[in-house]
């Protein structure tokens, strides 16, 4: 504990010293994308239950509207801070028209028609299913609106994949618009996340039982210890490097060093991670523990909420547009033996390994190779996806 507050204050200290040539940190997504060179719009999605989501657009051949849908705890920024070697910016620079869109209640959509945020509980009682079933589909219609086309890709990372497999198993007629999801480390299925979280997870009813008395239901809300030692520890090129890298997020995305330098601490800390509900960590703790990927459990509110006593598991086998399941092997939260169970049940389902063996959860999207190793099969995807079987 000692260790720890001193390094908070010996850091905040160093930033007032220290001089920040990390430019990026500091931009937001709209500032990043003109930056390196692209168009960029910002809308607000309202969708049907008040909350006012924001929508990036990087302007392109609107003929092929592709929408990138980021994961959990993070934020369209993850598809840009790599610049020049970011998703969006090479999508951007291949003339494609990218939406990056970002979900209720992280940074950009932490708003509602009616809802206040800091005062009202309500606003953040959702987790993955009513970001799938009420912002995607908001998000969807939207764009197909704005582009005047019928159909639309998306690219989603991790918890990004959840939203879209709860949406198309869910509001059938969805499927129709959509030409295929690439699920970059597709979390959905969690039995066999592996150590340490495994080992972590198992403590989630506790320390959800203290946040819920305290009534905590904004995870990394801004100005809490957490995200202050995001922003000014994790911050730190070296110091960082060591307490958040190899100590906490190795070990929780599996370990690549050579993908993730000290020098991309700097900007990554401060774009990630954003805020997130307490029901949204209880809904995937849920999925892990009771090793079903199905609608969140209330206890004994379920026959009040949906007339059973156990909550229903989302029902994959309705989902008929196309998915590719890109998969990391040294990715510990979408470990291959549960997205092999995914792709046993989705009825379309391409299945395809990362080449680079050391592949972890953040290489999809922050990866500084990923030009290498991740885009010619996202690329391939996009372009031929009628020539690809899936049904392997
Ligand atoms: C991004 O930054 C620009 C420039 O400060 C600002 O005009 C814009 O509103 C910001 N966008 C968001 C979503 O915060
Ligand atoms: C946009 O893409 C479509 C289909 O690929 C193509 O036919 C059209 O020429 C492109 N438009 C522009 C302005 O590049
Ligand atoms: C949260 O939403 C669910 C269903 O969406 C509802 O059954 C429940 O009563 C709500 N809980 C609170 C505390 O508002
Ligand atoms: C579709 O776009 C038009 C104009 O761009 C707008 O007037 C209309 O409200 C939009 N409809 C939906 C459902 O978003
Ligand atoms: C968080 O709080 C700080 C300090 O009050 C503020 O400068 C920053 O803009 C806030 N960030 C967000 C995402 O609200
Ligand atoms: C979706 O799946 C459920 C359960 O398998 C099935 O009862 C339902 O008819 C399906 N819905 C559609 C629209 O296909």
């Amino acid at each position: 504990m000692y260790r720890v507050v001193f390094l908070l204050f010996w850091s905040a200290l160093r930033c007032v010293i220290c001089d920040n040539n990390y430019e990026d940190a500091k931009l937001n997504f709209t500032q990043l994308a003109v930056k390196y060179g692209q168009k960029c719009e910002e809308f607000d999605v309202t969708t049907k239950d008040g909350y006012i989501l924001k929508l990036f657009h990087i302007v392109g051949n609107e003929s092929n509207p592709i929408i990138l849908a980021h994961g959990m705890t993070d934020s369209a920024d993850t598809f840009i801070i790599r610049g020049e070697l970011s998703l969006a910016i090479t999508l951007a620079k291949k003339g494609c028209d990218v939406w990056a869109l970002n979900v209720r209640g992280n940074k950009y959509s932490r708003r509602h028609e009616t809802l206040n945020p800091d005062k009202d509980k309500e606003f953040w009682n959702y987790s993955f299913h009513e970001m799938g079933l009420t912002d995607l589909p908001a998000i969807i219609d939207f764009v197909l609106n704005n582009t005047g086309q019928s159909q639309l890709t998306i690219i989603g990372h991790s918890q990004g994949n959840q939203m879209s497999l709860v949406l198309t198993s869910l509001f059938t007629e969805y499927n129709s618009k959509i030409k295929a999801i690439i699920a970059l480390g597709p979390v959905a299925f969690m039995h066999n996340v592996r150590f340490p979280l495994s080992a972590l997870i198992p403590l989630w009813p506790s320390i959800n039982i203290v946040l819920k008395a305290s009534g905590q239901e904004e995870i990394f809300k801004n100005g809490t210890l957490p995200t202050y030692a995001a922003r000014n520890v994790c911050t730190q090129k070296e110091i960082g490097y060591k307490l958040c890298g190899q100590r906490v997020l190795f070990p929780i995305v599996g370990p690549d060093p050579d993908e993730l330098e000290p020098e991309f601490f700097p900007i990554m800390f401060e774009h990630f991670p954003t805020t997130t509900s307490r029901k949204n960590f209880d809904h995937c703790a849920q999925i892990s523990l009771k090793k079903r990927f199905a609608q969140f459990d209330y206890g004994l509110d379920n026959l009040k909420v949906y007339g059973s006593l156990v909550p229903a598991e989302y029902p994959l086998s309705n989902i008929t547009t196309r998915v590719a399941l890109l998969v990391g092997l040294n990715d510990p939260l979408a470990d291959v033996t549960d997205v092999k169970i995914l792709r046993d049940k989705l009825p379309n389902s391409y299945y395809y390994e990362i080449k680079r063996e050391q592949c972890n959860h953040a290489d999809f999207v922050i990866g500084k190779n990923m030009n290498d190793y991740l885009y010619p099969i996202v690329f391939e995807i996009l372009q031929n996806y009628r020539k690809i079987n899936f049904n392997n």
